[in-house]
């Protein structure tokens, strides 16, 4: 039998969207006034390759959105299979994720994690609002990719992402 269609809410949204499998990230800046913020994201997506863009979407009232739009730099740090714990720091509001934790700095001394699956570090090329998010499109300067495996995120689960080892895809050259 075919499911019925239902109409949407944001619960079920969340849901649903929520069977689209992505990465995890940590997004990180450092304010006009050096204070460094950072927050876990699932909503990175690569934008365009020339020149090199990528988004991330940021809920209006965190103080990471208002840090990244002040700053207008940040990194985007992928998380890998071990730093689920990261990604959990870095979701709690609040907070300050940066107590106890080492950090390196890259341009213009935002925070980069040194031992993430890769980081891209970026300056904003426009954000707008959105609903309740702000979409940030930043524009990638240098980048960091190190060995390791990706973090998962899949029906609101963190998961280990399988690669079953097949020949890349042919427009991957
Ligand atoms: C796996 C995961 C993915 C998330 N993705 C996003 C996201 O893409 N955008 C967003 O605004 N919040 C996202 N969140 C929630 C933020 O990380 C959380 O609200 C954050 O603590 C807010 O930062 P603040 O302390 O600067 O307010 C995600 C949380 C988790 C655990």
């Amino acid at each position: 039998m075919i499911p019925a269609t239902i109409p949407v809410d944001p619960l079920t949204m969340r849901r649903t969207m929520g069977r689209f499998a992505t990465g995890v990230a940590v997004v990180t800046t450092r304010s006009p006034d050096g204070t460094p913020h950072g927050m876990t994201v699932n909503s990175l997506t690569s934008v365009s390759l020339e020149p090199p863009l990528l988004l991330v979407c940021l809920t209006t009232g965190a103080r990471s959105t208002h840090a990244v739009t002040a700053a207008g730099r940040f990194a985007v740090n992928i998380l890998s299979s071990r730093q689920e714990h990261l990604a959990l720091r870095f979701a709690r509001r609040g907070e300050d994720h940066f107590a106890g934790l080492d950090v390196t700095h890259g341009r213009h001394r935002v925070p980069v994690i040194p031992d993430a699956f890769a980081h891209l570090e970026c300056d904003v090329e426009r954000h707008f609002t959105a609903g309740d998010h702000v979409v940030v499109v930043g524009h990638v300067g240098d980048v960091c990719e190190r060995d390791g495996e990706p973090l998962g995120f899949l029906r609101g689960r963190f998961s280990d992402v399988l690669d079953r080892g097949h020949a890349p895809a042919p427009w991957i050259s």
